[in-house]
C-alpha cells in the first residue's frame, strides 16, 4: 500500500513537473492553458522523433495530430448549408444559411485559416464551427479557402491561392451567384491567415481588374513582418504557449522554404543589422520605438546589431516582400485598403506585430478598430467552442463578429 502511495505520488510530482510552466497572473485560464501546451508540447515531442528517424516530415504529424483532435469537435450544421468547390482551381469550402427571403441580398465573409501557412484544418472541428457561426449570426456567405500548406507548397503559394480564389469570389457574377452583395464583404483570418488577409486586402485594394472592393478586413493576432524577433510582445512572451518565439521563427522559414539554420541569427536580429542596406530602408516601417506608446514598449530595448548575418536577406528576398511582410507596404499601398478591426492579445508574441500595423493603416488614413485583450493568448480564438474553450477565446469570438455585424 505504501509503496503504491509512493509511486502514486511520484507520478503526481512528475506530471505537475512537466505540465507546469510559469505563466503571468492575468492570462486566463492558466491551468487549463498548462495542460493544452504540456499536450501540444508532448505532441511536438512525438513529431521531432518521427523527423529525425526519417519517417515523416514534423509538420506532418503535427497535422495528424490535429485533425485527430478536431475530428472530436461535434459537428453541427444546422441551418448551414455547405459545399465543397474550387475557385480558380482553388480548393474552397462554401458556408450558406439554408433560409433565404427571396431577392435578398447577403453579407459575403472569405476566411483565411492560421497554423503558421503549414499546418490547420480548415474543413473541421473549431474552424468549421467558426465559419458556421459567422454564417449563422451575420446571416452572411462564408467562404473558407483550404489553401495548399508547407512543406509542400512555399511562399507565394499560400498567399498566391488565397488571392486567385478571392478574386475569383469577387466577380459580380460569381456574388451574384451566391446572392452576396458586392458592398458588403469582408475579408478575415487569424494568425498566419491574419497574415493573408493583410496582403490580400492589399492587392485587392490597389487591384485595377477587381471592381469589388473588400468593405472590412479583420485581422486575429496576425503576423506581419520577419525583420525583428525583438519587439516588447517577442521579448515579452517569447515563452509563453502556445506560440513560442523559436516557433514562429520556425514557421517563417518553413513558409518561405528556407534552412532551418537561420532560426538562430534571426531571433537575434542577425539578419536586419545596420550594415545591411537593404534590411535598413525598411526599418522606419517597423520602428516601434515611434509606432508603440509607452505602456506597450515599457522598459523594452530595441534590439538592432552593428554587423550581422547579410547572407540571409540575400537568400530569402520573401523577407522584404510585402505579400509576405504586409507591415512593410509603402503608405500609398496600405491607405487602399478597407477599414479595419485589429484583435491583439496581450499574451502573444505577435502583438506588437499587430499593433505597429494598426498604427500604420491609421497614418495612412484608414479607419482602424482595435481591440486589445488583456487576458489573451495566441491561438485562443480557436478555443471558443466545446470540449476545449477558455473564456478569452468565447469573448474574442464575439468581439470580431459584433463588429463585422455593425461594419459591413
Ligand atoms: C491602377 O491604375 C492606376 C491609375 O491608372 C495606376 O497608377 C496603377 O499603377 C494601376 N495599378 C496596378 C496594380 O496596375
Ligand atoms: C551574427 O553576426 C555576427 C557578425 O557577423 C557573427 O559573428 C555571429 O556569428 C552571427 N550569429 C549567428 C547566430 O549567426
Amino acid at each position: 500500500m505504501k509503496l503504491l502511495c509512493g509511486i502514486s505520488l511520484l507520478l503526481v510530482v512528475t506530471v505537475a513537473y512537466h505540465i507546469y510552466i510559469p505563466l503571468p497572473r492575468t492570462i486566463s485560464e492558466p491551468w487549463k492553458l498548462m495542460l493544452l501546451d504540456a499536450a501540444f508540447r508532448c505532441v511536438t515531442h512525438v513529431f521531432n522523433m518521427a523527423h529525425h528517424l526519417g519517417l515523416t516530415h514534423r509538420i506532418h504529424v503535427l497535422n495528424y495530430a490535429i485533425n485527430g483532435v478536431e475530428m472530436l469537435v461535434p459537428v453541427s450544421c444546422e441551418g448551414i448549408q455547405v459545399q465543397d468547390t474550387h475557385f480558380d482551381g482553388v480548393q474552397v469550402r462554401v458556408y450558406q444559411p439554408s433560409q433565404k427571403e427571396k431577392n435578398q441580398l447577403r453579407r459575403g465573409v472569405v476566411f483565411f485559416h492560421g497554423g503558421g501557412w503549414s499546418i490547420g484544418a480548415p474543413k473541421l472541428g473549431s474552424y468549421d464551427l467558426l465559419c458556421k457561426k459567422m454564417a449563422s449570426d451575420l446571416n452572411a456567405v462564408v467562404v473558407t479557402v483550404d489553401y495548399r500548406m508547407a512543406p509542400e507548397v512555399h511562399f507565394p503559394v499560400q498567399y498566391e491561392e488565397c488571392l486567385h480564389a478571392t478574386q475569383h469570389f469577387l466577380k459580380p457574377e460569381v456574388l451574384a451567384q451566391y446572392s452576396v452583395d458586392p458592398e458588403r464583404v469582408a475579408v478575415c483570418g487569424d494568425s498566419a491567415g491574419g497574415n493573408l488577409a493583410a496582403a490580400v486586402s492589399q492587392q485587392i485594394g490597389v487591384d485595377n481588374d477587381s471592381s469589388v472592393k473588400f468593405k472590412a478586413q479583420v485581422l486575429i493576432y496576425p503576423v506581419l513582418q520577419a525583420l525583428d524577433f525583438n519587439t516588447p510582445s517577442y521579448q515579452q512572451n517569447q515563452d509563453v504557449p502556445i506560440l513560442y518565439r523559436r516557433l514562429m521563427a520556425r514557421f517563417w522559414l518553413e513558409y518561405l522554404g528556407a534552412n532551418l539554420d537561420h532560426v538562430h541569427p534571426m531571433l537575434i536580429n542577425n539578419h536586419t543589422a545596420k550594415d545591411h542596406v537593404r534590411g535598413s530602408a525598411h526599418r522606419a516601417k517597423l520602428d516601434w520605438t515611434t509606432l508603440l506608446p509607452q505602456s506597450i514598449k515599457k522598459d523594452y530595448k530595441p534590439v538592432v546589431k552593428e554587423t550581422g548575418s547579410p547572407e540571409i536577406l540575400e537568400k530569402l528576398p520573401a523577407l522584404l516582400d510585402v505579400r509576405a511582410a504586409p507591415l512593410l507596404a509603402e503608405e500609398d499601398r496600405l491607405r487602399m485598403a478597407p477599414r479595419a478591426y485589429i484583435l491583439t492579445c496581450e499574451h502573444d508574441v505577435l502583438r506588437d506585430d499587430g499593433l505597429m500595423y494598426g498604427r500604420r493603416l491609421e497614418q495612412a488614413g484608414v479607419h482602424v478598430t482595435s481591440d486589445h485583450l488583456q487576458d489573451g493568448f495566441h491561438g485562443c480564438v480557436s478555443f471558443a467552442f466545446w470540449p476545449c474553450y477558455f473564456s478569452v477565446g468565447i469573448r474574442a469570438v464575439q468581439n470580431y463578429i459584433a463588429w463585422l455585424d455593425e461594419n459591413l
